[in-house]
């Protein structure tokens, strides 16, 4: 099936509505940009002929698309003229074409199936949706007899026009072998002085094709033209993304404060507290509780462990079963492994840490010397009493007590104590001598 259908992706655009020196397109939703959403939606319909319009310059995009191919539209003249750049690198292919927008991110591979199948019947068809707020889109003219007559823009729009509700998505599947006779007649005569896309609806019908409408969820084609958009966008697919996670077993105790990615993955009986946020690449095997106000990047944390409250777990973390990471601790680079425990302020940069070991109160691994990071390793069943600081790179075998407070420079050996701090001397009445001098002195 995948043979038959090729996809091209507009994404030249400047745009100039988000006000930022990145292309659009790459501004992320659920920390991922907006073009591999779209092409994830493409992916199972037509991954092997997918071809993205970029515009010069925009290498960080040609890199984020592939191995989708790029080309480049030298000067952004309008979609019709972006969707006409793809020409050459089409070919001869005349199967089904589907032309999407780069800046609609939400749409689903369901979706762009039914629009195919709508284009089947008559060689063209565009995803259209009502809403009670079409300001800026472009309005679909409905026929009686269902069928598109033509698309308006906004800004060409009569009044009679601009009252119409159902709009257009900005995607269309079209037949293939008529679709570059069909560009080839956009012309540039409208408000914007730009070849429209959307033109191609009036066009073909003059070629006596009908254009046919699939008419989708408001929500799933909205457009990002402003940051405004890209907030809402966001909140509806944190919205689905939650769903589905408590669908498949996921305790929110308050969904709406709880952030995740596309990628989150979390096992059943997974409990979330309140304004917890999951970056990229997360895993949470079942029967973890991830407490308040806690923030993972690219990490795994394993089964029946407790994360937080107020917990920073960074990239490249791995934190095993039944593991307790308490209040105020960051790990970075660390695996802390099963039954391991470190419940209060405490940095753990760069380090192994292993079963059942238990890290007191405000430990440090320094692993950064100004230059180079070094990695410890700690054994099973350490105990690292408070207040201790380990300089890296440090060996502490199994077994070893790490007296409070010490700062430890020297491998430890198992089973030993290491106690590195100042010896403690008491003289007895020193302070009532003390108070006497202090009083007498103030007293002159
Ligand atoms: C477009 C549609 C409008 C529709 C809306 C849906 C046209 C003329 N208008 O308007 O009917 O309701 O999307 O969101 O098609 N792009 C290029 N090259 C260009 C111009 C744009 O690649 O020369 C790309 C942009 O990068 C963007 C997409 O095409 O990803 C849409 O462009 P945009 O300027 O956002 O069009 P809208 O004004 O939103
Ligand atoms: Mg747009």
């Amino acid at each position: 099936m995948k043979n038959d259908t090729a996809a091209i992706i507009l994404a030249a655009g400047k745009g100039t509505r988000m006000k930022s020196t990145m292309p659009k397109v790459l501004h992320c939703i659920a920390n991922e940009p907006m073009i591999t959403h779209v092409l994830r939606a493409c992916d199972e319909i037509s991954s092997d002929n997918i071809i993205v319009v970029i515009g010069e310059g925009m290498d960080t995009l040609k890199n984020t698309v592939a191995p989708a191919r790029t080309i480049v539209q030298t000067s952004q003249n309008g979609t019709g003229d972006a969707a006409k750049s793809a020409r050459d690198a089409l070919g001869d292919f005349d199967g089904s074409v589907f032309i999407l927008l780069g800046d609609v991110p939400l749409i689903k591979t369901e979706t762009l199936q039914a629009l195919k199948d709508a284009s089947l019947q008559t060689g063209l068809a565009v995803l259209g949706f009502e809403t009670n707020a079409p300001h800026g889109y472009g309005r679909l003219v409905v026929e009686d007899d269902k069928s598109v007559s033509a698309i308006v823009e906004e800004k060409d729009c009569t009044d009679e026009q601009r009252a119409i509700n159902i709009c257009n998505s900005g995607a269309f599947c079209v037949d293939g072998k008529k679709l570059f006779t069909w560009l080839d007649r956009i012309e540039n005569n409208n408000a914007q002085g730009e070849y429209y896309l959307t033109d191609i609806v009036s066009i073909a019908r003059q070629d006596g094709v009908q254009c046919s409408a699939v008419i989708t969820n408001e929500t799933e084609v909205m457009g990002i033209n402003a940051r405004h958009q890209l907030a809402q966008a966001e909140g509806i697919l944190q919205t689905q993304l939650r769903a589905q996670a408590m669908s498949n077993g996921v305790t929110m105790i308050d969904p709406n404060t709880v952030y995740l990615s596309v990628d989150t993955n979390l096992g059943n009986d997974v409990i979330i507290e309140p304004h917890v946020y999951f970056g990229t690449h997360v895993s949470v095997e079942s029967g973890t509780r991830i407490r308040a106000f806690s923030h993972l990047e690219k990490c795994s944390v394993g089964q029946h462990s407790e994360i937080g409250p107020f917990a920073r777990i960074r990239p490249q973390s791995k934190i095993g079963n039944h593991v307790s990471v308490g209040n105020f601790i960051e790990v970075n680079r660390s695996e802390l492994k099963d039954g391991a425990k470190s419940k209060h302020i405490s940095y753990l940069g760069d380090a192994v840490i292993g079963s059942k070991t238990n890290i007191g109160a405000g430990t440090i691994i320094a692993n950064y010397d100004g230059f180079t990071k070094h990695t410890s390793h700690i054994g099973e069943g350490v105990f690292v009493g408070s207040n201790s600081t380990i300089i890296s790179p440090i060996t502490i075998d199994d077994g070893a007590i790490i007296a409070a407070g010490s700062i430890i420079t020297e491998n430890v050996d198992k089973d030993a104590l290491a106690i590195a701090r100042a010896a403690q001397s008491n003289l007895d009445g020193w302070a009532i001598e003390y108070r006497e001098k202090k009083q007498n002195e103030k007293n002159v």
